[in-house]
């Protein structure tokens, strides 16, 4: 008896199984639009929609052009300065962002120095501190877009925190250059009596 019942209910949860496994094949082989596919539904024999025309994504409403891609224009030059205030919050926060996603490449110094450096066989990442002196936009782009071997971060950092990885590499160029008639006279005696390395 109580074998039959077990078999019983065994047999429940297997013709349980069977029929939502069905179910789901069913709606999977469903017909229904894939985004690249034809369709014969729309006058365009295309799936996907044009957005209809002046339409403007949510998350950009009310940030410019040249504040998103770093460019004046589609064919024009590259923004000269950080389009945004450039605070101490604005700087940390870029350095937050750079040492995760570059400092193992161009080094927590951006001198080009890192693990990965030295094994990267077909192009080591280069020192940003001794490149040549790039608009803001330009460094931007290649943030954003990539360059040669080099990804691009626009799927892992927002417009603000690619600008705030430029403006903290701008720091660390300076803090690698400074001289000590750089710096303001009250910090400078600070620094003699600390010791300057
Ligand atoms: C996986 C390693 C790697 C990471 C991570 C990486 N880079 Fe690079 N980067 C490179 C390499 C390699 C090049 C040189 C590419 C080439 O010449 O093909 C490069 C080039 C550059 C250049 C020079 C462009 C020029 O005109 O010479 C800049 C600026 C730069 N990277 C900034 C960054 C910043 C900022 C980040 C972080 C958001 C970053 N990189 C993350 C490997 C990396």
């Amino acid at each position: 008896m109580r074998r039959a019942l077990g078999g019983l209910l065994l047999a429940g949860v297997l013709g349980g199984c069977s029929v939502d496994f069905q179910g789901w094949a069913g709606m999977k082989d469903q017909p229904k639009g894939l985004p690249f596919r034809e369709n014969a539904f729309f006058a365009d024999g295309r799936t996907m929609r044009e957005p209809p025309p002046d339409t403007v994504p949510r998350s950009r409403r009310g940030v410019s052009r040249r504040f998103l891609t770093g460019r004046e224009a589609p064919d024009a030059g590259y923004v000269e300065e950080l389009p945004l205030a450039l605070t101490r919050e604005l700087v940390e926060g870029g350095q937050g962002s750079y040492d995760i996603y570059c400092a193992a490449c161009h080094g927590v110094l951006g001198d080009g120095v890192s693990p990965v450096a030295r094994n990267m066989g077909l192009r080591e990442p280069p020192s940003l501190v001794d490149l040549p002196e790039y608009e803001d936009g330009y460094v931007y782009a290649v943030i954003s877009e990539g360059y040669g071997l080099m990804p691009g971060y626009a799927e892992k950092l927002t417009p603000t925190q690619r600008w705030a990885v430029v403006a903290y590499m701008r720091a660390l160029r300076e803090s690698q250059r400074a001289r000590l008639e750089d710096v303001p006279a009250e910090a400078r005696a600070r620094l003699l009596q600390e010791g300057v390395p």
